[in-house]
């Protein structure tokens, strides 16, 4: 069977299974391009609609039901729509409250503690989305040190502003392209990508530019770029450059903020970066961000500064909207008092999938290797990523090896892993996913049978070989 055959075997069965969410889709394209919001979502042929959501399982309009591991864009820790959260907004919605007033409320302050209790930055402020915080965090650097570029790593994905749309998944040569058209004429120019972990290109980006280098920006475990961990001796000379340099350090951990442990993932290398980035699971299922820091650089949004030097890091009418805080308020609380039994749990489970997935495929032949182990820096890491290789490595180190074609099969693990999963009554994302503390011991192991299930037809067909992805 040729890939070309094989794709279209897997399209066939999963449009079989999903005829109510194909017609959805057609219908919603009428009026919304691709039929709706975030292309993520939106996978060809066409995505499952859900109906519910409940802890580890998505129902959808056909009625199938799945075992999920995108777990709302990995930010569910706790699984889908969790009690603790439920209970809270619901009772909240039955006093007459919830909804945006316009004024300041306590529940901001609340998180605002919360999540401080749990870092060294002095001030945070909130807004809705890892984008938008990520593009203020990059402002304040920029005023505060008055320069104009902005570093930052191939693979890094951290929303969509003019900032941050150069080397993310497109790769040529490298992984250092402007992946947007509509960007202001200069923002090729003054972002500068660097590679992810590599020490001397760090070394030599900044002895080049350093001077001009308003902030470099990076996640501490890269998401998009492949579920991989920064190497200890990378962010510590990260932090020493940028000191050396007077150049901003942002962290961006709207994926790791709480995901590792109940805390950001800064804690478990012990360094600070002057800023922080944070989304996803510091919401509890809602649109909260913030950006974390430095007085000095926080205080940059004062209205009180001068106008010069001040950044325009305000507004946003659902900024700290009530709901959102409370239930930010009540998923983290929640992460801080049951830190002890729910990391471990999904760290341990994690590395059980990991670990399977590779022996698996190994025992058929395949070159697959996995990603997100975090070692001796997050022990408890229960994110996954599958990489099916073109050429023998004893492990995926870099964004560039997971996004050059030449080396991974992109199109295995982003299409037809994702549909044969799906077909076992599996919804798994960059070839695997999260695992949640809603997952139960029996679904990490009948998600491991359906790999090997999987594994065990491919070889048959002996697509590893067609595919070239025999190691
Ligand atoms: C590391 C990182 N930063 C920023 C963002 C952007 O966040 P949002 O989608 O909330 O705008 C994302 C989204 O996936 C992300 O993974």
């Amino acid at each position: 069977m040729n890939r070309k055959e094989f794709l279209e075997e897997l399209i066939k069965e999963y449009s079989s299974k999903n005829p109510k969410s194909e017609k959805i889709f057609r219908s919603a394209s009428q009026k919304q391009i691709r039929g709706g919001s975030h292309n993520l979502r939106l996978f060809p042929p066409f995505p499952i609609y859900a109906k519910k959501c409940k802890g580890s399982k998505v129902w959808d309009a056909d009625g199938n039901a799945y075992i999920d591991f995108w777990q709302g864009h990995f930010a569910n820790v706790l699984g889908h729509n969790p009690k603790a959260v439920m209970d809270k907004l619901r009772h909240f919605l039955k006093k007459g409250q919830g909804l945006e007033t316009g004024f300041p409320e306590q529940y901001q302050r609340k998180l605002a503690e919360l999540i401080l209790s749990r870092t060294k930055a002095d001030k945070i402020r909130f807004t809705t989305s890892g984008t938008l915080s990520s593009m203020y965090a990059i402002m304040l650097a920029k005023a505060y040190t008055q320069r104009e570029k902005v570093l930052k790593v191939g693979g890094g994905w951290h929303g969509a502003h003019p900032y941050a749309l150069k080397g993310i998944s497109t790769y040529k040569d490298g992984l250092n392209q402007s992946e947007s058209a509509g960007l202001p004429p200069s923002a090729d120019s003054m972002v500068l990508v660097t590679r992810f972990n590599d020490l001397q290109d760090l070394e030599k980006v900044f002895r080049q530019y350093g001077k001009q280098i308003a902030c470099f920006i990076i996640e501490p475990f890269i998401g998009a770029g492949g579920f991989i961990f920064a190497s200890q001796d990378y962010l510590q000379k990260a932090r020493e450059l940028t000191e050396t340099y007077g150049t901003v350090l942002i962290f961006d951990e709207v994926v790791s903020g709480f995901r590792f442990h109940a805390g950001p993932l800064q804690n478990l290398y012990s360094i600070k970066p002057d800023l922080t980035v944070y989304g996803k699971a510091i919401g509890g299922g809602m649109p909260v961000s913030a950006v974390a820091g430095s007085e000095d650089l926080l205080s940059l949004c004062n209205p009180e500064t001068p106008m010069e030097q001040r950044v325009k890091f305000e507004g946003g009418t659902f900024s700290g909207h009530p709901l959102s805080m409370l239930s930010g308020i009540t998923y983290i609380q929640h992460l801080i008092d049951h830190e002890a039994e729910i990391y471990p749990k999904i760290g341990k489970w994690g590395a059980e999938v990991r670990i399977g997935i590779r022996e698996i495929f190994s025992s058929y032949g395949f070159n697959v290797k996995t990603t997100g182990d975090g070692y001796s820096i997050a022990p408890d890491s229960s994110l996954i990523g599958v990489q099916f290789l073109k050429k023998p490595m004893d492990e995926v180190t870099s964004p560039e090896q997971v996004w050059d074609p030449e080396v991974s099969d992109v199109e295995l693990r982003e299409a037809a892993f994702k549909l044969a999963m799906m077909a076992e009554g599996f919804n798994t994302f960059h070839g695997f996913g999260a695992i949640s503390a809603s997952h139960s011991p029996d679904e990490i192991q009948a998600s491991l049978e359906a790999v090997g299930k999987i594994a065990q037809k491919w070889s048959q067909y002996h697509i590893q070989d067609d595919l070239k992805i025999k190691g």
